[in-house]
């Protein structure tokens, strides 16, 4: 028996620092806390954009005219209606599961059900299957969430735009204009983050040549994980579990005290407050007032202030998730549901990327080192002790 040495190779857990390919999508400047898609910061898409645009521009790698965004817009809202018994498929489960599990389980029959999907399609195909998602991933989210209140599924209205069809999908009417500027400011800040672990996910299973709706699979359950999208569902729980601004301090500092992870807090990248969580901060200021949720909205800031006083040295500071959660409950959406509106916002993203890196692909197959031992002899079962 024998064993490999393996001094001389470095390498970082997670592949922490990395460098997995080249883009030209989009940026994040960790220590400045700025984003960009496409060179523009997001704050000036945020403040200037819509959803459609911006998947546009990442997809495009350019602002669309108004002619191609009329056409982009038609095309997307075209195919927002999904196969009618894909839903009813997807609730005939033996069990209620997380709606980001039914989100997976809905692209993974979308994908099934559509006999001209074939496996290793070519990239123009790919394209066109990525565009459908983005326009499908909202709709089943909204009939996802109807579904979880015992309501029946809306038709999405191919009149409205993509954010204002996603409330009306959701709620069954028109939201306010306000509700439905926030949703497509929340859907611009979510659509693309680097090489975040759910694009990577995706990534990785593009780079077999495997199907635009397995990558998209993959990018839905790597973003469930608490430790990234699934992170806003757990802020909302934190903060709705506290009574008061007092219980808000007393809980911080004793998470402090025990060196807990506290979610909606720290970024591998940014070290840095998140600029979309800057952004975030802005419109749940001003919706928890509209909307009764003031005092949820001090307990935050109570945290923040807290988690920032102890932290900002280690670059521990608000991200996406730690706003984004209150917005989405002053907007009447269920906890369960912010996870699957993170990840149709990212979609765009995922598929972007991917067809970005298909164009010019490698297989993703990394080592590990090996630390066990080798030519190990083998014993009958009757020897062993
Ligand atoms: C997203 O990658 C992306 O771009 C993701 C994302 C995107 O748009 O795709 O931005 C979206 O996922 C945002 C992150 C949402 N997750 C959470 O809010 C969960 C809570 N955050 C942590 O789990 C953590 O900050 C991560 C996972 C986000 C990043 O963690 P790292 O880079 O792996 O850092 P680490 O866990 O190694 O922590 C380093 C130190 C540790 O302390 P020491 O052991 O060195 O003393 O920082 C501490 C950690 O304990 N720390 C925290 C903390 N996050 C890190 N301490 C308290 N609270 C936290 N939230």
């Amino acid at each position: 028996m024998r064993y490999i040495s393996n001094e001389e190779i470095q390498f970082t857990k997670g592949l922490e620092g990395v460098v997995s390919n080249s883009t030209q999508i989009g940026y994040v400047d960790g220590e400045a806390g700025k984003l960009y898609y496409r060179g523009y910061d997001v704050a000036d898409l945020a403040e200037h954009s819509t959803y459609e645009e911006t998947a546009y521009l990442l997809f495009y790698g350019k602002l669309p005219n108004q002619k191609e965004l009329a056409a982009f817009s038609k095309k997307l809202a075209s195919y927002r209606a999904l196969p009618s018994d894909v839903l009813d498929r997807l609730v005939d489960m033996p069990c209620p599961c997380h709606p980001m599990s039914m989100l997976r389980t809905g692209v993974s029959l979308l994908e099934c059900m559509d006999e001209s999907c074939p496996i290793a399609e070519d990239l123009e195909s790919k394209k066109e299957y990525g565009i459908r998602l983005i326009a499908q991933m909202a709709t089943l989210t909204a009939d996802i969430a109807r579904h979880r209140e015992n309501l029946p599924p809306i038709e999405p209205d191919p009149s409205l735009s993509h954010a204002a069809n996603f409330l009306y999908m959701l709620n069954g009417k028109r939201g306010e204009p306000l509700a439905e500027r926030v949703m497509d400011v929340a859907l611009i800040l979510h659509a693309d983050h680097g090489m975040n672990a759910s694009t990577f996910a995706s990534m990785v299973v593009a780079s077999t040549l495997s199907d635009l709706y397995s990558s998209v699979t993959a990018g839905i359950g790597s973003l469930k994980g608490p430790l990234h999208g699934g992170a806003n569902e757990r802020v909302i729980q934190m903060l709705k579990s506290l009574s008061s601004v007092e219980e808000a301090e007393t809980f911080v500092e004793r998470a402090i005290s025990k060196k807990e992870k506290i979610m909606g807090f720290g970024h591998r990248v940014y070290k840095a407050y998140d600029p979309r969580a800057k952004i975030f901060q802005g419109y749940a200021r001003e919706l928890t007032e509209l909307t009764g949720n003031d005092s949820l909205f001090a307990i935050a800031r109570t945290i923040e202030k807290r988690v920032i006083e102890a932290y900002a040295d280690k670059g521990i500071l608000p991200n996406v998730d730690f706003y984004s959660g209150l917005i989405y409950h002053s907007l009447g959406i269920d906890g369960s549901i912010f996870t699957p509106i993170f990840a149709a916002s990212r979609i765009a993203g995922w598929v972007a990327r991917v067809i970005e890196y298909l164009e010019d692909n490698r297989l993703f197959r990394p080592r590990a080192i090996y630390q066990g031992p080798l030519d190990v002899p083998y014993v009958p079962i009757e020897e062993r002790e």
